[in-house]
């Protein structure tokens, strides 16, 4: 086996971890997601459930991708309890599903990308939206997100990963913030925002069975935990890092850029009069696509957004290839760029279903964003908390300098708030499923 990679510098391990956390489930799902649950009351329990439940998860598995410095499956038999490694095929095994339909999602990115510059989907973006999201031009765009993706990741940690990280993560910000700043001069901006960041208690409070499922799912995703990929990253880290103020940026960062993108999203859709989160699967493309089409210098917006939007979902799916691709690397005598083509390929075709009906798309995503991820958070916690605490609390003071205090906390969150959140969602998932039909549009991120 080749000597194994490391990041370049911490502040490319962080843009990169970034780089995965921030994609479609920020720019897209998150502001859909709110507008679905009641706009700032989602935003209010989404906030206290990424800093009570996903900054604990997500140093769960930096200690076990940097103490082990393996690929999610071997890492736990290198931790000495190879049984465990259920936890990690179950999280190489998401990442590799999700990846499918996220590149086809990439796709029509790309797609609209060009619709952008040309104005195609103008006129009437959903009969554009029906008649490019399915079918063999969107297999074909989705090949083409996945050849970008491979690109990336054969290069390998340093020079793929890392590199093109350190110019993706920058340019999503900036543009992002620029987009944020011309929506603010929008008519009618000001009731976008009220709507985003005034709650109303009592919507909590009475929402807060179907709010709570969502919330936590979308936490997991946004913050790219259970596939796997959080614990491949850090497998590259060196030892002197400090894993609790990296984890710490990664959340806050990737959290600013979630209600960055509620910035832009909502003086857009009132300015337009749309009711936010209306619709069922597609309908970010198609509200925001038409929104485009009627807004002044909307062609230059939506080729920007678009954009932005290519980046972010670029920079995640490279992590979620690179679960796969570290694993066959580190346990096959192929090479890098031989694995990469490879395990793209299978991702692809296990694609083509999601590109040709979108059933298949919303399926895949449900199961990913209802049980694979979850059970998979779930196992991590119990291997953490309960069977290798005090390997993972001495990882997690190497080089960090926190407080024997911190340290405690963190493992009883592990130990029972993570578990006890996951539970507790699964249980009202499943409530919320005999709700016909309600469990479909609060699972399904693309809104
Ligand atoms: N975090 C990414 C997003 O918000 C998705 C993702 C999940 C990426 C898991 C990698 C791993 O879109």
């Amino acid at each position: 086996m080749a000597e194994r990679e490391t990041w370049e510098s911490r502040l490319g391990f962080i843009l990169a971890a970034v780089g995965s956390a921030v994609g479609l489930g920020n720019i897209w799902g998150f502001p859909f997601q709110a507008g679905q649950n009641g706009g700032a009351a989602f935003l209010v329990v989404y906030l206290a459930v990424v800093f009570l439940i996903g900054f604990p998860a997500i140093l769960m598995e930096f200690v076990v991708g940097r103490r082990s410095r393996r690929n999610p499956i071997d890492a736990f038999r290198e931790l000495g309890h190879g049984a465990w490694a259920v936890a990690g095929i179950v999280g190489t095994f998401t990442a590799f599903w999700i990846l499918s339909f996220y590149s086809v999602i990439g796709g029509w990115v790309l797609r609209y990308l060009g619709g952008s510059v040309t104005g195609a989907y103008f006129g009437d973006a959903t009969g554009y939206f029906n008649a490019v999201a399915t079918g063999p031009e969107a297999v074909a765009l989705h090949a083409v997100f996945m050849l970008l993706v491979i690109g990336i990741v054969a290069f390998g940690v340093e020079d793929g990963i890392e590199r093109s990280a350190k110019v993706m993560v920058p340019s999503i910000v900036v543009l992002l913030l620029g987009l944020g700043v011309w929506a603010s001069t929008l008519a009618n901006a000001g009731a976008g925002y009220e709507y985003y960041l005034s709650p109303d208690v009592d919507v909590i409070v009475n929402n807060i069975a179907s709010i709570l499922p969502s919330a936590v799912g979308q936490a997991f995703f946004t913050l790219s935990l259970g596939m796997g990929a959080m614990i491949a990253y850090s497998s590259y880290l060196g030892r002197d890092d400090s894993l609790p103020r990296d984890g710490g940026i990664i959340v806050i960062f990737n959290t600013l850029v979630g209600l960055l993108a509620g910035f832009v999203v909502f003086p857009i859709l009132f300015n337009l009069g749309i009711e936010p989160g209306s619709g069922g699967s597609g309908t970010a493309f198609k509200t925001l696509g038409g929104a485009f089409g009627q807004i002044p210098s909307g062609e230059l917006v939506g080729v920007v957004f678009f954009f932005v939007l290519l980046l972010a979902a670029l920079s995640s799916a490279i992590s979620l290839l690179e679960v796969v691709t570290s694993f066959a690397v580190e346990n096959t005598s192929y090479s890098r760029p031989t694995v990469a083509v490879g395990v793209g390929a299978l991702v692809f075709l296990l694609g083509v279903p999601s590109a040709l009906y979108s059933d298949y798309l919303m399926w895949f995503n449900l199961l990913a964003y209802d049980l694979f991820l979850p059970a998979a958070v779930l196992l991590l916690a119990l291997f953490i908390g309960w069977v290798y605490p005090s390997g993972a609390v001495d990882e997690l003071t190497q080089g960090s300098g926190v407080s024997a205090t911190f340290n405690t906390v963190w493992l009883w969150f592990v130990r029972i708030v993570i578990p006890a959140g996951i539970l507790l969602t699964l249980v009202l998932g499943v409530q919320e499923l005999l709700v016909v039909g309600g469990v479909l549009e609060s699972a399904v991120f693309l809104g």
